[in-house]
């Protein structure tokens, strides 16, 4: 007697659950995302070294090791549906580690790093705004809000490498994209991304305090609470009647914005929007 074959149970729907559940929990708190995807990462690590003959795990280079941990790491941040800019972080974090201490790198090396982070975080000691970068969900949510059937003047004050504009220029390819960014490696980078999507926006290396804000229809910022009543006191003062100011999560003291939009489905990633 023949028994029928009982096709196998689809896993699809679970790896969906958990997916989604994944990505609700990396939206909420990315940094504890990044925690458990470097501490699964290593447990991972761990239990392989645990598994595999011991004559065989003693013969490996802790650089080893640590190169798995860093593609577990990866992985697991990926799966995670963590930004795309938390993958490098995520897989060069351990392997970095090994390497300043197996290596003893020269104190140039330290030094070199030194400057590099400098120009990554140029004058963070007096602007208190430190570089991170607006989510894909954040540029989705800023490109709804452009007025449509005109072309848009939009200014993205500390723009960082360029999230924000070259999203815009993508989706919305008739409006007129202004950059300017102080520290010279994000401007370095948005400027290099420009010239690779065919220089759909423009940056400026400059202090977004020496720009006009009246000559635009649309300003983002993505700065910080400390730069908030400076930005307010400009906007308010030269921006024109009915341009509007959108802020990715600070507010302004004092200041309650025409609309609040939630962009993170946890009530504190939200943007923030002024009508002059
Ligand atoms: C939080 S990041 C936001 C980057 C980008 N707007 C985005 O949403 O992805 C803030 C950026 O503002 C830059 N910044 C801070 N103060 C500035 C100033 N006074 N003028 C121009 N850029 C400034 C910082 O260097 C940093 O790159």
């Amino acid at each position: 007697m023949s028994r029928k074959m009982q096709p196998l149970p689809s896993l699809e729907p679970v790896l969906d659950m958990i997916a989604s559940a994944s990505g609700i929990y990396a939206e909420r708190v990315p940094l504890l995302a990044a925690v458990a995807a470097q501490g699964a990462a290593t447990v991972i690590v761990i239990f392989v070294m645990a598994i595999i003959p011991g004559d065989l795990a003693r013969g490996m280079h802790p650089m080893s090791w640590a190169l798995l941990q860093g593609v577990a790491a990866a992985a697991l941040g990926y799966g995670l549906r963590m930004e795309p800019w938390w993958i490098p972080m995520h897989a060069l974090f351990v392997p970095g580690l090994v390497g300043a201490l197996t290596f003893d790198p020269p104190p140039e090396f330290a030094l070199a790093l030194f400057c590099v982070l400098c120009s990554v975080y140029w004058g963070v000691s007096r602007s208190r705004v430190p570089l991170f970068l607006s989510s894909t969900a954040a540029a989705r949510a800023v490109e709804d809000l452009l007025p449509r059937g005109r072309n848009v003047a939009f200014l993205d004050i500390g723009c960082g490498v360029g999230s924000v504009l070259a999203h815009l220029a993508r989706a919305r390819p008739s409006g007129l994209y202004h950059g300017v960014e102080i520290a010279p490696v994000p401007f370095f980078l948005c400027r290099l991304r420009a010239a690779l999507t065919g220089r759909a926006y423009r940056v400026s290396w400059d202090d977004f305090r020496n720009l006009d804000l009246g000559r635009y229809d649309v300003v983002y910022a993505y700065l910080s609470p400390a730069a908030m009543p400076g930005l307010w006191k400009k906007a308010s003062s030269e921006m024109r009647p009915g341009a509007l100011l959108v802020s990715n999560s600070f507010a302004v003291p004092g200041a309650q914005p025409a609309l609040a939009l939630d962009i993170g489905g946890d009530g504190a990633s939200r943007l923030l929007v002024w009508r002059m």
